[in-house]
């Protein structure tokens, strides 16, 4: 399969404001596809269209037998009638929501948000096409509404086990470069749903998180830092609370998070954070891309040329996507204990692979991992087809 054009391209015009909503479907298999919804202004359709195809990728390296797609909304949830843009938008959208395309949170907009918006049109949950996909709709449901309600010390799973998946892939680079995690150093930048689970785990594998980075600024100990006191101390959107930092703590500005030092960095708030500009400022020997594509290509090279190892975005940040088609599709039974044990067979089983494969055939890790997802996702799609098997079943008849 032409890994070229995407299958679908929606453009979307508000007749209200005259903004704009996109949907890409970068393609399909069982007839399904899946990827966020991403609510900011400015979006554009190239934006889209790079991350559908990402989500192409992250399906791909786990396995999952699902296209990928995404979808962008140029309107800002905070500003007056930006709710009401969402719901004429998703209103739009109903019919690939029904069919085609499973969709969840992205940047700009929270889960319970967009739930919220489906209840209003009547859809249920953002996921309903992967549902229906399942061809056991209420049972998947409710497998699915389980998930969700599981919290793990105060935090939902559905918002950990991403970053759970970021600190397992970072373990697995360190492994296969021999190095030991314990008392390894780390910075995470981003202290949301990906930032803080991340710093979560890696503080509970014996690495010292040393800089915690939002959009307010750095904050640092060489010694490690509290992470459970952080995360107990975070605001719904995910910024760390100056006022209750423990002693022994120090800040630096946004700006310096690349000059501290450490082993470990993950990128886990914006794209392209890391370019040419910057990557020759890279202390660490392992990145480990939580948010989506925060390398530029050319950065990604240059780290590359410096034996910088960058394990890419849609297999170090894939969990979360991952486990919410496992659980939906029954193969991950919605308890903490499964998504754990699920999340770090799976991913280290894939960071080993590509970064063995990226040694073999020379070539970055990203490459090596698009070669696998590849590979993957045209397997998938051969065995379950790419139309949804009643369609195919009618056009055999
Ligand atoms: N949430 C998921 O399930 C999920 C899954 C895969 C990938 N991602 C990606 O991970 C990234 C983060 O998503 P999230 O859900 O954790 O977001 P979030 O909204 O929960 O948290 C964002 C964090 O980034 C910080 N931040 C914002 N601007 C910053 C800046 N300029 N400098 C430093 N920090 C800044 C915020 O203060 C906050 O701590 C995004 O790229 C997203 O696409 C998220």
């Amino acid at each position: 399969m032409s890994q070229g054009e995407p299958y679908l391209r929606v453009v979307w015009t508000d007749p209200e404001t005259g903004r704009h909503g996109y949907v890409v479907i970068d393609r399909l298999v069982r007839g399904i596809s899946g990827g966020g919804t991403r609510v900011r202004r400015g979006v554009t359709l190239e934006e889209v269209e790079r991350l559908a195809r990402t989500m192409t990728y992250k399906n791909g390296a786990l396995n999952v037998p699902s296209g990928g797609a995404k979808s962008g909304l140029d309107c800002d949830l905070s500003e007056p009638g930006g709710r009401d843009l969402l719901v004429r938008f998703v209103r739009a959208m109903l019919p690939l929501l029904q069919s085609r395309w499973a969709t969840a949170e992205d940047m700009g907009v929270t889960q319970e948000e967009l739930d919220s918006v489906f209840e209003e049109v009547g859809l249920g949950l953002s996921v309903y096409a992967g549902l229906k996909a399942t061809g056991d709709f209420d049972g998947a449901m409710a497998l699915v509404r389980r998930g969700l309600s599981v919290k793990v010390e105060g935090i939902g799973l559905a918002d950990l086990i991403g970053g759970y998946g970021v600190a397992e892939a970072a373990a697995a680079a360190l492994e296969h470069l021999g190095r030991p995690i314990q008392g390894t150093r780390a910075v995470v930048q981003g202290f949301g749903s990906m930032g803080g689970g991340t710093a979560r785990y890696l503080a509970r594998s014996g690495v010292k998180v040393v800089g915690a980075v939002d959009v307010h600024g750095c904050v640092v100990n060489p010694e490690g830092l509290d992470v459970e006191r952080l995360l107990a101390n975070r605001t719904a959107a995910g910024d760390i609370e100056r006022a209750s930092l423990p002693s022994g703590t120090g800040e630096r500005p946004r700006e310096e998070w690349l000059d501290i030092d450490c082993e470990i960095l993950v990128p886990a708030a914006l794209g392209d954070v890391l370019t040419e500009a910057n990557a020759d400022a890279v202390r660490a020997s392992v990145v480990v891309e939580a948010a989506n594509i925060p390398t530029t290509e050319a950065a990604g090279r240059r780290l590359h040329e410096r034996g910088v190892v960058v394990v890419p975005d849609f297999v170090a940040n894939s969990a979360a996507n991952g486990w919410w088609w496992s659980v939906m599709m029954g193969i991950v039974a919605p308890t903490e204990q499964a998504a754990y044990e699920w999340a770090r067979a799976t991913i280290r089983r894939t960071v080993r692979r590509l970064l063995m494969l990226s040694q073999e055939r020379k070539v970055t890790p990203r490459e090596a991992a698009e070669a696998i997802a590849i590979e993957n996702t045209n397997a998938l799609a051969e065995e379950y087809g790419t139309e949804e098997p009643v369609a195919r079943a009618q056009a055999s008849v």
